[in-house]
């Protein structure tokens, strides 16, 4: 009983005000805090666009480099973390990983945190961005049994990364830049995506009080799903699966047909009805990468072909699903070296700085509320108990 409205998946449902990200899906627009994502993706660069989407205002060179260095003074994780780590299963996938290691930070920072302290407040955000990176190549490194590495802090943020996940003993790790600048602007598009689903549960999770290292990993549980950040996972192992060109045209008709339960991942979005602005942007630089680094990649092919055949289709183009963020990133983190099942890992580090940033601004927002949805119940009217031996 009781008067709401029925909305399944919150089509239609605001759950907050925010002023960090703006989405136009008819005509395909992404602003962060009002600067368009093609001009951050050129100019810009990942620790940059995070201040951003925290304080609402590009850094001057001060303010950037007071940000940068707390970020890089914190990028250590706690020791005893590693304890953690070594008591998951060796094939322990790094979403698992990387999801139960920063809900374990809530314990390395509760008592000490008073979430009505600013200052605290926006510490443990900096943490998070600072140790995300740390945590999941130690993941990876885990997951493959090679002994994990701690950050240079001499690095800057990305080149930092590379070197805790590939960098070997006494073998100096020769960076090459066009991967440092391609994984930069990757996290930068992966930011923020406003009230999606792992963003969403951060602020749900949030509005209780909760710890923000809680509140963070319960995003990452959200986002490993294939509907969400798991997609990019599920892109390239469907396009290994297709495996040529000439397969493409089956692998569409199999999209369209309902009974088969497969859905070309990559392709559709709950608010673009147009082309993903990412997408876009990364179908360049896919090119881009693959083209600098030297790189052949017989998969390229297979997806482009699948992108013009599905933009063609009647099925797709009436139900304006276009290619999203996910179709093209999963070729580019493949010519990058990064192992398929750190693709979502990689979601994660970019999304961590709109998690954080949601997450500062519900704390301050005078209208937030506990989030708790209504329901229409369907179930049994009520009834009498019946002993075991009566039923
Ligand atoms: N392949 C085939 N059919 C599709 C697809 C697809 N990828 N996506 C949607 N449809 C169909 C769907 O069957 C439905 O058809 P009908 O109207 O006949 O019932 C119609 O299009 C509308 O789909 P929906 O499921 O009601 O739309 P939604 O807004 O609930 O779902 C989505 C959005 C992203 C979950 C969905 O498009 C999907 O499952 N895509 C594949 C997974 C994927 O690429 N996810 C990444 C999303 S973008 C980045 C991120 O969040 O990580």
């Amino acid at each position: 009983t009781g008067c709401f409205t029925y909305d399944a998946g919150f089509t239609a449902t605001a759950s907050c005000k925010s002023a960090i990200t703006y989405i136009d899906g008819d005509a395909g627009v992404l602003l962060y805090r009002g600067y368009p994502i093609d001009q951050l993706a050129e100019k810009s660069s990942f620790l940059e666009v995070a201040y951003l989407l925290i304080n609402g205002e590009l850094p001057d060179q001060k303010q950037f480099a007071a940000f940068s260095h707390d970020v890089t003074h914190h990028t250590m994780m706690h020791e005893a973390l590693k304890s953690f780590l070594n008591g998951f299963r060796h094939d322990a996938h790094p979403m698992a990983m990387l999801c139960g290691s920063v809900a374990s930070l809530s314990a390395f920072y509760h008592d000490t945190l008073d979430l009505n302290d600013p200052e605290q407040r926006r510490m443990a955000a900096v943490r998070l961005i600072a140790k995300i990176p740390t945590i999941a190549a130690a993941a990876y490194r885990y997951s493959i049994g090679w002994p994990i590495r701690y950050p240079r802090n001499n690095l800057d943020y990305v080149s930092r990364f590379l070197h805790m996940m590939f960098e070997v003993p006494s073998e100096p790790l020769e960076l090459n830049p066009v991967v440092a600048k391609a994984l930069d602007l990757l996290f930068i598009l992966h930011a923020d995506h406003e009230q999606n689903a792992s963003t969403s549960t951060v602020r749900l999770v949030g509005s209780t009080g909760a710890n923000p290292y809680a509140c963070v990993s319960a995003g990452i549980a959200a986002l490993w799903g294939p509907a969400h950040g798991g997609a990019n996972e599920a892109v390239l192992k469907m396009l290994e699966e297709i495996g040529t060109p000439d397969k493409v045209e089956s692998a569409i008709a199999r999209a369209k047909d309902k009974e088969s339960g497969f859905r070309l991942m990559g392709f559709g979005h709950r608010v673009y009805k147009n082309f993903d602005p990412r997408a876009k942007i990364i179908r360049e630089m896919t090119h881009k990468v693959l083209g600098e680094l030297g790189v052949d990649d017989p998969l390229l092919e297979v997806a482009m072909k699948l992108e013009e055949a599905a933009l063609k289709d009647d099925y797709f183009v009436q139900r304006k699903l276009y290619p999203n963020v996910d179709f093209y990133s999963g070729i580019i983190y493949k010519a990058l070296k990064i192992p398929t099942e750190m693709f979502t890992v990689m979601f994660a580090i970019g999304r961590t700085a709109g998690w954080v940033a949601h997450w500062l601004e519900q704390q301050t927002d005078p209208e937030a509320k506990i989030g708790r949805p209504r329901q229409i119940y369907t179930g049994a009217d009520t009834r009498d108990y019946v002993a075991i031996d009566r039923r």
